[in-house]
């Protein structure tokens, strides 16, 4: 079904996010034939720009970027210039200064002009924007919903920095809009991947019988990313990794594997369940959280004959600085379900591999019946859930090879995407933003959610605060030593990336 008429604003309309992940989305959406005719797309920004340039700019970066066929294992689609073509038309620019009135009189104007009274404002700006931008918005009178007209604000992570910012920022933001107009992005949320664990979850009457404290032993959630900080040196240095990725990307993996079934499929009755589980997260004294977690820095290193900088040198970085780029933390559920199922967790940049993933690790069997013969140990069970790349589920056991004698292996039971579906490019943003359109918030942070997020790392933001060492760990290597070994205390280890 087509997405209701729309002007779509975009803040930040030369940044990044518009070129690579926003703009794209759209045009995915209108090959998808999810747009309605009467959408239009407005770029805000305080550059000087025609129309015309910022959508060729646009396109530009599309034709460049986007994956041929059969690329990256996606069955990629290139760029259809008339498919561009018909959403270009629809795109238009508006220069204007995010704090001055005037751009909000520009606005008012712009909407009249759009031939709908319904309007989402898409803040993909520096987050010391949010607040200025929605109180201008409210003050102009633009976030005023009618009976046939939806007012809604999009803001990009990162949500506050600890949680007396989000607080204050959501009840900035609660004093001049309502609850449902607001849509806080965590775009994990728009990957399939992870929209599917609660699927398999909820529509299969397997897993909920094995999926709690009776048969898992602990749970591991890892995204590991090859690249670095690339451009964003400054940002990442006031955030580091445990901000940038734990409280939002992580724990939206963690609440969906760990949450109770909701009663419904809806926004209230999702958002309620993450809520609980997230603020079930066992909260830690400073010395406990510092012995739970890791933190890391890359250093330089040579991989295949090519130079990687270490953190230390990349740009807008301080040569002393210690930002983590890498972080484990071991983390406890308090509930019925999971009481004493440890959960690791672990994010780094410019580690060996990208895989995120996570790793459900059962109980061993409760006794062998092969202790007299050659099989020395029985290794556990995993079911990995691969959330990116080469997406999929699989079962790791153990089966017998075959021969005379009795000795086991590691075997597999997968499934894959790419064998069942058609995966065309998406950025993740696609579902998001259309859900937006349609005023589905389920897959969008409630003020809550994001809050109990911030309570549940502050221990570890405390503890970093006073005792901010960093384990070295060599660009493109597995991350710090000292991250094992979080593992290997309790007799654990991390399982391999795929
Ligand atoms: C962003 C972080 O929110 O998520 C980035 O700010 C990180 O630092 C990115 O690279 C990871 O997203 P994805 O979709 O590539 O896993």
């Amino acid at each position: 079904e087509k997405a209701p008429p729309v002007a779509l604003f975009l803040f930040g309309a030369h940044g990044d996010l518009v070129k690579r992940l926003l703009v794209p989305s759209l045009y995915n959406l209108t090959r998808d034939g999810l747009l309605g005719d009467a959408l239009r797309v407005i770029g805000v920004d305080h550059n000087t720009v025609s129309d015309e340039d910022y959508r060729n700019r646009l396109a530009d970066f599309m034709r460049e970027n986007r994956p041929k066929a059969k690329e990256g294992g996606h069955d990629g689609d290139g760029f259809d210039q008339q498919l561009w073509d018909g959403l270009a038309p629809r795109i238009s620019y508006l220069e204007g200064d995010f704090l001055d009135e005037g751009t909000y009189r520009q606005i008012a104007e712009r909407i009249k002009a759009s031939g709908t009274a319904n309007a989402i404002f898409y803040l993909a700006t520096a987050p010391r924007f949010f607040c200025d931008v929605v109180q201008r918005l409210a003050h102009a009178g633009l976030l005023e919903e009618g009976e046939d007209q939806f007012r809604r604000v999009i803001i990009e992570k990162p949500f506050g920095s600890d949680l007396r910012t989000a607080q204050e920022l959501n009840a900035r933001i609660l004093s001049v809009m309502d609850e449902k107009q607001i849509y806080r992005i965590d775009h994990y949320l728009g990957k399939e991947t992870v929209q599917n664990i609660l699927v398999s979850r909820f529509a299969n009457g397997l897993f909920e019988a094995f999926w709690n404290n009776h048969y898992v032993d602990h749970v591991q959630i890892t995204a590991a990313e090859t690249v670095g900080v690339e451009t964003r040196g400054n940002f990442y240095e006031i955030t580091g990794a445990l901000r940038d990725m734990v409280p939002n990307h992580l724990f939206q993996l963690l609440a969906m594997v760990a949450m109770e079934p909701p009663a419904a499929f809806d926004a209230d009755s999702v958002r309620s369940e993450k809520a609980k589980v997230i603020a079930a997260i066992r909260p830690q004294e400073v010395d406990e959280a510092l012995r739970n977690s890791v933190r890391g820095q890359y250093t330089a290193s040579e991989v295949d004959g090519k130079h990687l900088n270490g953190y230390r040198e990349e740009n807008r970085v301080a040569p002393d600085s210690t930002t983590e780029t890498y972080v484990a933390l071991k983390l406890w559920v308090d509930n019925w379900r999971w009481a004493g199922v440890p959960f690791y967790l672990r994010t780094g940049k410019r580690m060996g591999v990208r895989s995120t993933q996570i790793a459900i690790c059962f109980k061993p069997a409760p006794m062998s019946p092969f202790r007299d013969t050659q099989v020395e140990e029985l290794r556990p069970n995993y079911l990995i859930i691969q959330i990116q790349p080469d997406e999929g589920m699989w079962f790791d056991f153990q089966a017998k090879r075959p021969g005379t004698s009795l000795t086991l292996d590691n075997v597999g039971l997968g499934f894959a995407y790419a064998d069942f579906f058609t995966m065309r490019p998406s950025t993740g943003y696609e579902t998001l933003l259309y859900d937006c359109m349609t005023g589905d918030q389920t897959l969008f942070q409630r003020a809550d959610n994001i809050e109990n997020g911030w309570r549940a790392v502050h221990p570890f933001q405390e503890a970093f605060r006073d005792y901010p060492h960093v384990e070295p760990y060599a660009a493109g290597s597995g991350g710090p030593k000292a991250a094992d070994d979080l593992l290997a205390r309790d007799g654990r280890s991390w399982h391999s990336l795929k």
